[in-house]
């Protein structure tokens, strides 16, 4: 037996106990007369002691440990006369008797503590030492315990577990691909799944009446802080349901959730329509957690011969509650935020409604005082705020005023990571016009449902049509997305149309699926949850790369595993491929 017990249980009702522990050497203390050695595994760490006076032979082999050697100690409990209050073993020490190295470790590249001296890129080169301190550590146990209670609570209502394959069809909806060649099919190629949506479809065809799983999904997609090119989905599909009966059941997933792992009651959530929350926050993922909803302003702003607002299709403003004493500077600093090149606006206006009842905005060469109290009015201004105004194209207007907004938030400390609020973003637009291919996009994807009061826009106006599509956000967060499905053949082969498919490619395609609905289709509905963002909210932290345990860089490589890379002649060969230079 290698040990009794682990480094993380000995307490004082332990002492006088005879032990065998094992673990890697956090770091060791030599103090002259007595050695100390820190015993770290996964559940703690444990002091050793070393008596130079009654055993000088051992106390010379503890001196003698380097950082990360793999050891084995068998001694007694002892109380400690020096505690530490901060650890769970901090009241007792082991007196050790005999000491076993079992395996000796080269000096760690960086440090394995809580703070380490490592850059990010030798720690991802180094993941598994990254992975033994305590903050990483911390993350796996957290995305365990909620992937855990996810099964629990699914499980609990009924779903089945059921597995979907990982070589699928590549279809040419959705994000890009990751291919597979097929060796006993030269020429052709599998792709791995972006989501196990048709699937799932299917298992609901088949009379599974309420599915999960816990997957891992493929998207070539560019890199952000909260996309990996492969991360885990909660995938989820039920039969005979409404809108309403999703919201409501994956409503109490989350509340379970937040009350297991975070202990907090979540009271409801929010239901707010697409068009609303482009109209209050300029994007479909509104941070609810502050107010400070958008006025727009066409009405009071045009007409003054000031051309930056008489040009713009929406005039758009928000107002920063108590910020009227911003100085020039930090005013300039708004100013240029809006200007970088991700947001590229032109500028933006200020108005300050100060203390002492005057009003000065940058704009005062065209609105008078009167004007600019009407303006104030529209947002409800008192004395002490600020009105921020951004003007222009629609879109652009907002989406640079949604990003001055969460800056403002920030700003104000109005994004505390410890407060949650959870929205239902629903009746989303069901296509997506594209201009550089000039055709529309299913804005979900092509499976989701038209509202039926809507079915009739299709062919006369398809970008008012709206959805049966919902969306999940905490707190800025896009955490899941779903929808109602299409389970009728011809309605799917209209939606197909819509999309600029030739009914002979839709059935190439997507025949399976179409074939499916003829025989005997359930209405159904479902949604998936990015687990790993789930996480990294759960954990307080913006990047999902914290709680994946080997993942890609920016720029897409596994750096451990020197990942992708070239591969043999011979493979190539054998795939029917041609090889680089050949
Ligand atoms: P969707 O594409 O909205 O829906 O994906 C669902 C959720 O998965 C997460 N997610 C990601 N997480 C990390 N990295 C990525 N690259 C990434 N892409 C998506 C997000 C997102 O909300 N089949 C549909 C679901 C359905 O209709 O039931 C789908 O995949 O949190």
């Amino acid at each position: 037996m290698y040990r009794t017990n682990t480094c993380g249980e000995l307490t004082i009702a332990n002492i006088g106990q005879h032990v065998k522990l094992c673990g890697w050497v956090q770091r060791s203390r030599d103090l002259g007369g007595m050695t100390f050695v820190d015993l770290r595994d996964q559940y703690g760490i444990t002091q050793l002691s070393f008596n130079m006076e009654t055993n000088a032979e051992l106390c010379e082999k503890a001196r003698k440990l380097g950082r990360e050697y793999v050891i084995q100690i068998e001694g007694e409990v002892i109380e400690r006369s020096n505690k530490n209050t901060k650890i769970p073993t901090g009241e007792i020490e082991i007196k050790v008797e005999t000491i076993n190295i079992l395996n000796a470790a080269k000096t760690p590249p960086f440090t394995i503590e809580d703070q380490s001296d490592g850059g990010d890129e030798l720690r991802m080169q180094y993941r598994y030492l990254d992975l033994r301190r305590n903050p990483v550590k911390n993350n796996f146990l957290l995305r365990h315990y909620l992937s855990t209670e996810v099964r629990n609570y699914l499980n609990g209502e009924g779903f089945v577990d059921v597995e979907t394959p990982c070589l699928v069809k590549s279809t040419p909806e959705g994000a890009r691909d990751f291919v597979v060649p097929s060796r006993v099919n030269p020429g052709e190629w599998f792709a791995l799944p972006q989501s196990p949506q048709v699937f799932k479809q299917l298992l609901m065809v088949a009379g599974f009446d309420k599915y999960y799983q816990i997957v891992r999904c493929f998207r070539d997609e560019d890199l952000r802080a909260d996309r990996q090119p492969e991360f885990t989905q909660i995938d989820c599909e039920m039969s005979f349901v409404e809108q309403d009966d999703v919201l409501n059941a994956f409503e109490g997933l989350m509340k379970h959730l937040f009350k297991k792992v975070k202990n907090i009651d979540i009271k409801s959530v929010e239901r707010m329509t697409y068009a609303d929350a482009m109209k209050y926050y300029g994007c479909d993922k509104p941070d609810i957690r502050f107010e400070m909803k958008f006025v727009e302003l066409n009405d009071v702003a045009k007409d003054r011969n000031f051309g930056v607002f008489d040009d713009a299709e929406l005039v758009v403003g928000i107002c920063a509650k108590g910020c009227a004493e911003y100085t020039r500077k930090q005013l300039d600093e708004l100013t240029d935020f809006v200007k970088r090149p991700q947001i590229g606006a032109s500028g933006l206006v200020y108005v300050k409604y100060n203390a002492d009842s005057t009003v000065k905005s940058s704009v005062d060469k065209f609105f008078d005082e009167d004007a600019l109290k009407k303006i104030g009015k529209k947002f409800g201004a008192e004395k002490g705020d600020l009105i921020l105004i951004m003007a222009g194209k629609e879109e652009k207007a907002q989406k640079a005023l949604c990003e001055l907004r969460l800056e403002m938030g920030n700003r104000l400390n109005l994004r505390n990571s410890n407060d949650y609020a959870l929205l239902w973003v629903v009746d989303f637009p069901l296509l997506e016009w594209d201009e550089d291919t000039q055709r529309f996009y299913a804005k979900h994807h092509p499976f989701t449902s038209p509202k039926p009061e809507d079915i009739n826009l299709m062919e006369t106006n398809p970008g008012a049509v709206r959805a049966n599509a919902y969306d999940l956000v905490i707190n800025g967060v896009e955490v899941g997305g779903g929808s109602i499905r299409i389970y009728d053949r011809n309605l799917q082969k209209q939606m197909f149309r819509t999309l600029g498919f030739t009914d002979e490619d839709a059935q190439h395609q997507f025949g399976f699926l179409m074939d499916a609905f003829e025989y005997g289709a359930p209405p159904h509905g479902g949604i998936a949850f990015g687990l790993d963002r789930l996480c990294s909210l759960f954990g307080g932290v913006e990047t999902i790369r914290d709680f994946i345990a080997f993942p890609k860089n920016n720029s897409a490589r596994d750096v451990m595993l020197d990942a992708p890379s070239g591969i043999s002649e011979a493979q190539m060969k054998e795939l029917g491929l041609m090889y680089k230079g050949s």
